[in-house]
């Protein structure tokens, strides 16, 4: 009966109390932004397994970017741009990981970073510009692979 009555009083719920929480185009960007710094570190590391795990968590938040928003503010093409100025550096990360090849993986590194500031700017966000991380803001994480 309490299960029954459960039920019932969650139909009665308005429509936006099922909605559930959408991510913020920024909220997303920000944690790509920590996940970005997190895979130079690892890559510098030579951590390639945590390299690869920052760098799928990158894919999936740019995946979301395009689900929630794929049409930021009504004019910014966010699921096309994102194809445009990502997939080839994401592509060419990818293979340096699995290659474990710091040299390609720091020149691939910077060619998304690259691809983060064409797309900031195509988008009318120019002025948020994206750089080599210069020092590694998580000290509660240790970078060193495992089993060294
Ligand atoms: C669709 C093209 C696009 C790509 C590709 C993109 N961004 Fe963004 N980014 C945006 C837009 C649009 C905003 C503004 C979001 C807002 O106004 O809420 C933004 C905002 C940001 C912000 C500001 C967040 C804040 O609250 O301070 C950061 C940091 C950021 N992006 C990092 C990155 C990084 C790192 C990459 C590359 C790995 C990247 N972005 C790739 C479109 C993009």
């Amino acid at each position: 009966m309490k299960r029954i009555l459960t039920f019932f009083c969650f139909l009665a719920l308005p429509a936006w109390a099922n909605a559930g929480y959408v991510p913020g185009m920024g909220e997303i960007m920000g944690a790509t932004q920590m996940r970005h710094a997190k895979l130079w570190f690892a890559g510098k590391s030579g951590n390639w397994a945590l390299a690869k795990y920052e760098l799928s968590e990158i894919e999936e938040g740019l995946d979301d970017a395009v689900h929630y928003h794929p049409v930021f503010k009504g004019t910014i093409q966010v699921s096309k741009m994102l194809g445009k100025f990502t997939s080839v550096p994401l592509k060419s990360l990818d293979a340096a990981i699995d290659a474990k090849d710091s040299g390609k993986f720091e020149s691939a590194f910077d060619s998304l970073t690259k691809g983060c500031n064409s797309c900031h700017r195509a988008a009318g966000h120019g002025f948020i510009v994206i750089t080599r991380p210069a020092a590694l803001s998580y000290t509660n994480q240790d970078f060193t692979p495992l089993g060294k």
